[in-house]
């Protein structure tokens, strides 16, 4: 047998600086005494700045929940050209394209752009499906991106919700206004609803990295922001730690030009000419701010004893709903971890969920799946549609020695599950990524009942 991979992350090597800790109240300055002191608006900032507040939830939210940031800019975030609609590509909000059917559905990754095409992170983001809209600030779009050019003279916010970017193959290296985040596959990254950012591809051969492209996942929060679930009997610690969570120290652009500003507003793409890189913030304080975390960090936790709990136990990240306990979105991850309970059938049984369930995979292989169900691939399984293992999982797993415990080393799978239905896009249910035989793989589910206890 060979080395094993441990459990828990390894210390990558961090060519940037971070801050630690989710929700925190942070400060940065990139040039000392920028922060002003005692208030947040004097009658003139230091350095000639201009102050700016973004607020990420509403003003007199309860102070566990009010997300705000204040901006020491060179010029204010209002400073551009008046926005014009450009082409959305396959980037949409309209879920009603389409007929949503109960069918499980499971797609192969998307062909990376041809190389005779440039195609920047804004550009390559194709929706798959979603549900509620942005202008009732209820529900979300899941988009894959798939690029194969950094973003040049471009720059980006979204106005329609907060952006949970998975990156599946290829770093991504966000420029944001906050400061300067790098996230590869098996990292995350969250970009807050309005914070402005660039998105470039430092593992492009172009940049002298080995990938002609980089892909991903994105789940679009058209409601309220991501935060860590409370724990419960579990404790104090375990699950997503916010001290893994990282974010950025401030980090400006002096810079003058012909640039473009796009910001997704209302469900569509509206472009404007900004003279200036917007990335000027020279200094920021405030818990509103963009941020990254490993998944290999995620503390997984589970039944040593017998049975399978529920995937919640799994979760990172929930959007809340104003029903308590009915999340609008759970961020869900399946990571390296070991299953032990005994005379039980390990993998996740089957079931049918009032909730929606969108999957992929980023890393390895995904348990309940032997094949089909690959690296950059996805699933959907909506409201009450049956699903769990395929036949050969299930014969596997239902003959398997429990007295031992499996090392399920090579994976990492996420879900985004909604408290609504997720409804394809006309170009998810035509796509020739779809795999049009996924059914198939529950047929060979043999008769097994045998008339004795
Ligand atoms: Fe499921």
């Amino acid at each position: 047998m060979g080395k094993m991979e441990p459990l828990s992350a390894a210390a990558p090597v961090r060519t940037l600086n971070y801050q630690s800790g989710f929700g925190n109240e942070f400060a940065s300055e990139a040039l000392p005494g920028a922060l002003p002191v005692g208030r947040n608006s004097p009658q003139r900032c230091p350095y000639g700045l201009y102050a700016e507040q973004l607020s990420g939830t509403a003003f007199t939210a309860p102070r566990g929940a009010n997300r705000r940031s204040w901006l020491y800019r060179i010029r204010p975030g209002a400073t551009h050209r008046p926005f014009v609609r450009i082409d959305d590509r396959l980037m949409t909000n309209d879920f009603t394209q389409a007929e949503i059917p109960p069918n499980q559905l499971r797609w192969d990754p998307l062909p990376l752009p041809a190389a005779s095409e440039s195609v920047d992170f804004v550009q390559g983001l194709t929706t798959m499906g979603g549900n509620g809209d942005p202008h009732s600030m209820s529900g979300c779009a899941i988009h894959l991106y798939c690029a194969n050019a950094s973003m040049d003279g471009r720059f980006f916010y979204d106005s329609d919700g907060e952006l949970l970017i998975v990156p599946q193959l290829g770093r991504l290296r966000l420029a944001t206004e906050f400061g300067v985040l790098e996230v590869e596959p098996q990292e995350i990254a969250v970009v807050p609803r309005g914070v402005r950012f660039r998105v470039e591809l430092p593992d492009l051969k172009s940049a002298g990295g080995t990938l002609d492209a980089a892909r991903g996942y994105v789940c679009e929060n058209f409601g309220a922001p991501l935060r860590l679930p409370d724990l419960g009997p579990i404790g104090s610690n375990g699950l997503a730690n916010p001290r893994d969570f990282l974010a950025p120290v401030a980090h400006y652009e002096d810079v003058d030009g012909d640039f473009e500003l796009v910001t997704k507003f209302g469900g569509h793409l509206w472009s404007a000419r900004i003279d200036h890189s917007p990335l000027d913030v020279v200094a920021w304080h405030g818990n509103y701010v963009p941020y990254k975390y490993d998944l290999r960090r995620f503390n997984a936790i589970g039944s040593i004893s017998f049975d399978h709990p529920d995937p919640s136990i799994f979760l990172v990240m929930h959007s809340v709903s104003d029903t308590p306990g009915v999340d609008m979105i759970d961020f869900i991850v399946f990571p390296p971890r070991i299953l032990a309970m005994e005379n039980t059938f390990r993998p996740p049984w089957y079931h049918r969920n009032v909730a929606s369930e969108f999957m992929g995979l980023i890393h390895g292989v995904y348990d309940a799946k032997q094949g089909g169900f690959v690296m950059g691939g996805s699933s959907l399984h909506n409201c009450m549609s049956g699903h769990g293992p395929d036949a050969s999982t299930f014969e596997k797993a239902s003959q398997a020695d429990t007295s031992k415990a499996d090392y399920i080393r090579n994976t990492m799978a996420f879900m985004f599950e909604t408290r609504l239905p997720i409804r394809p896009t006309r170009f998810a249910l035509e796509s020739a990524q779809l795999q049009r035989d996924y059914s198939d793989c529950w047929q060979g589910l043999a008769k097994q009942f045998n008339g004795k206890p």
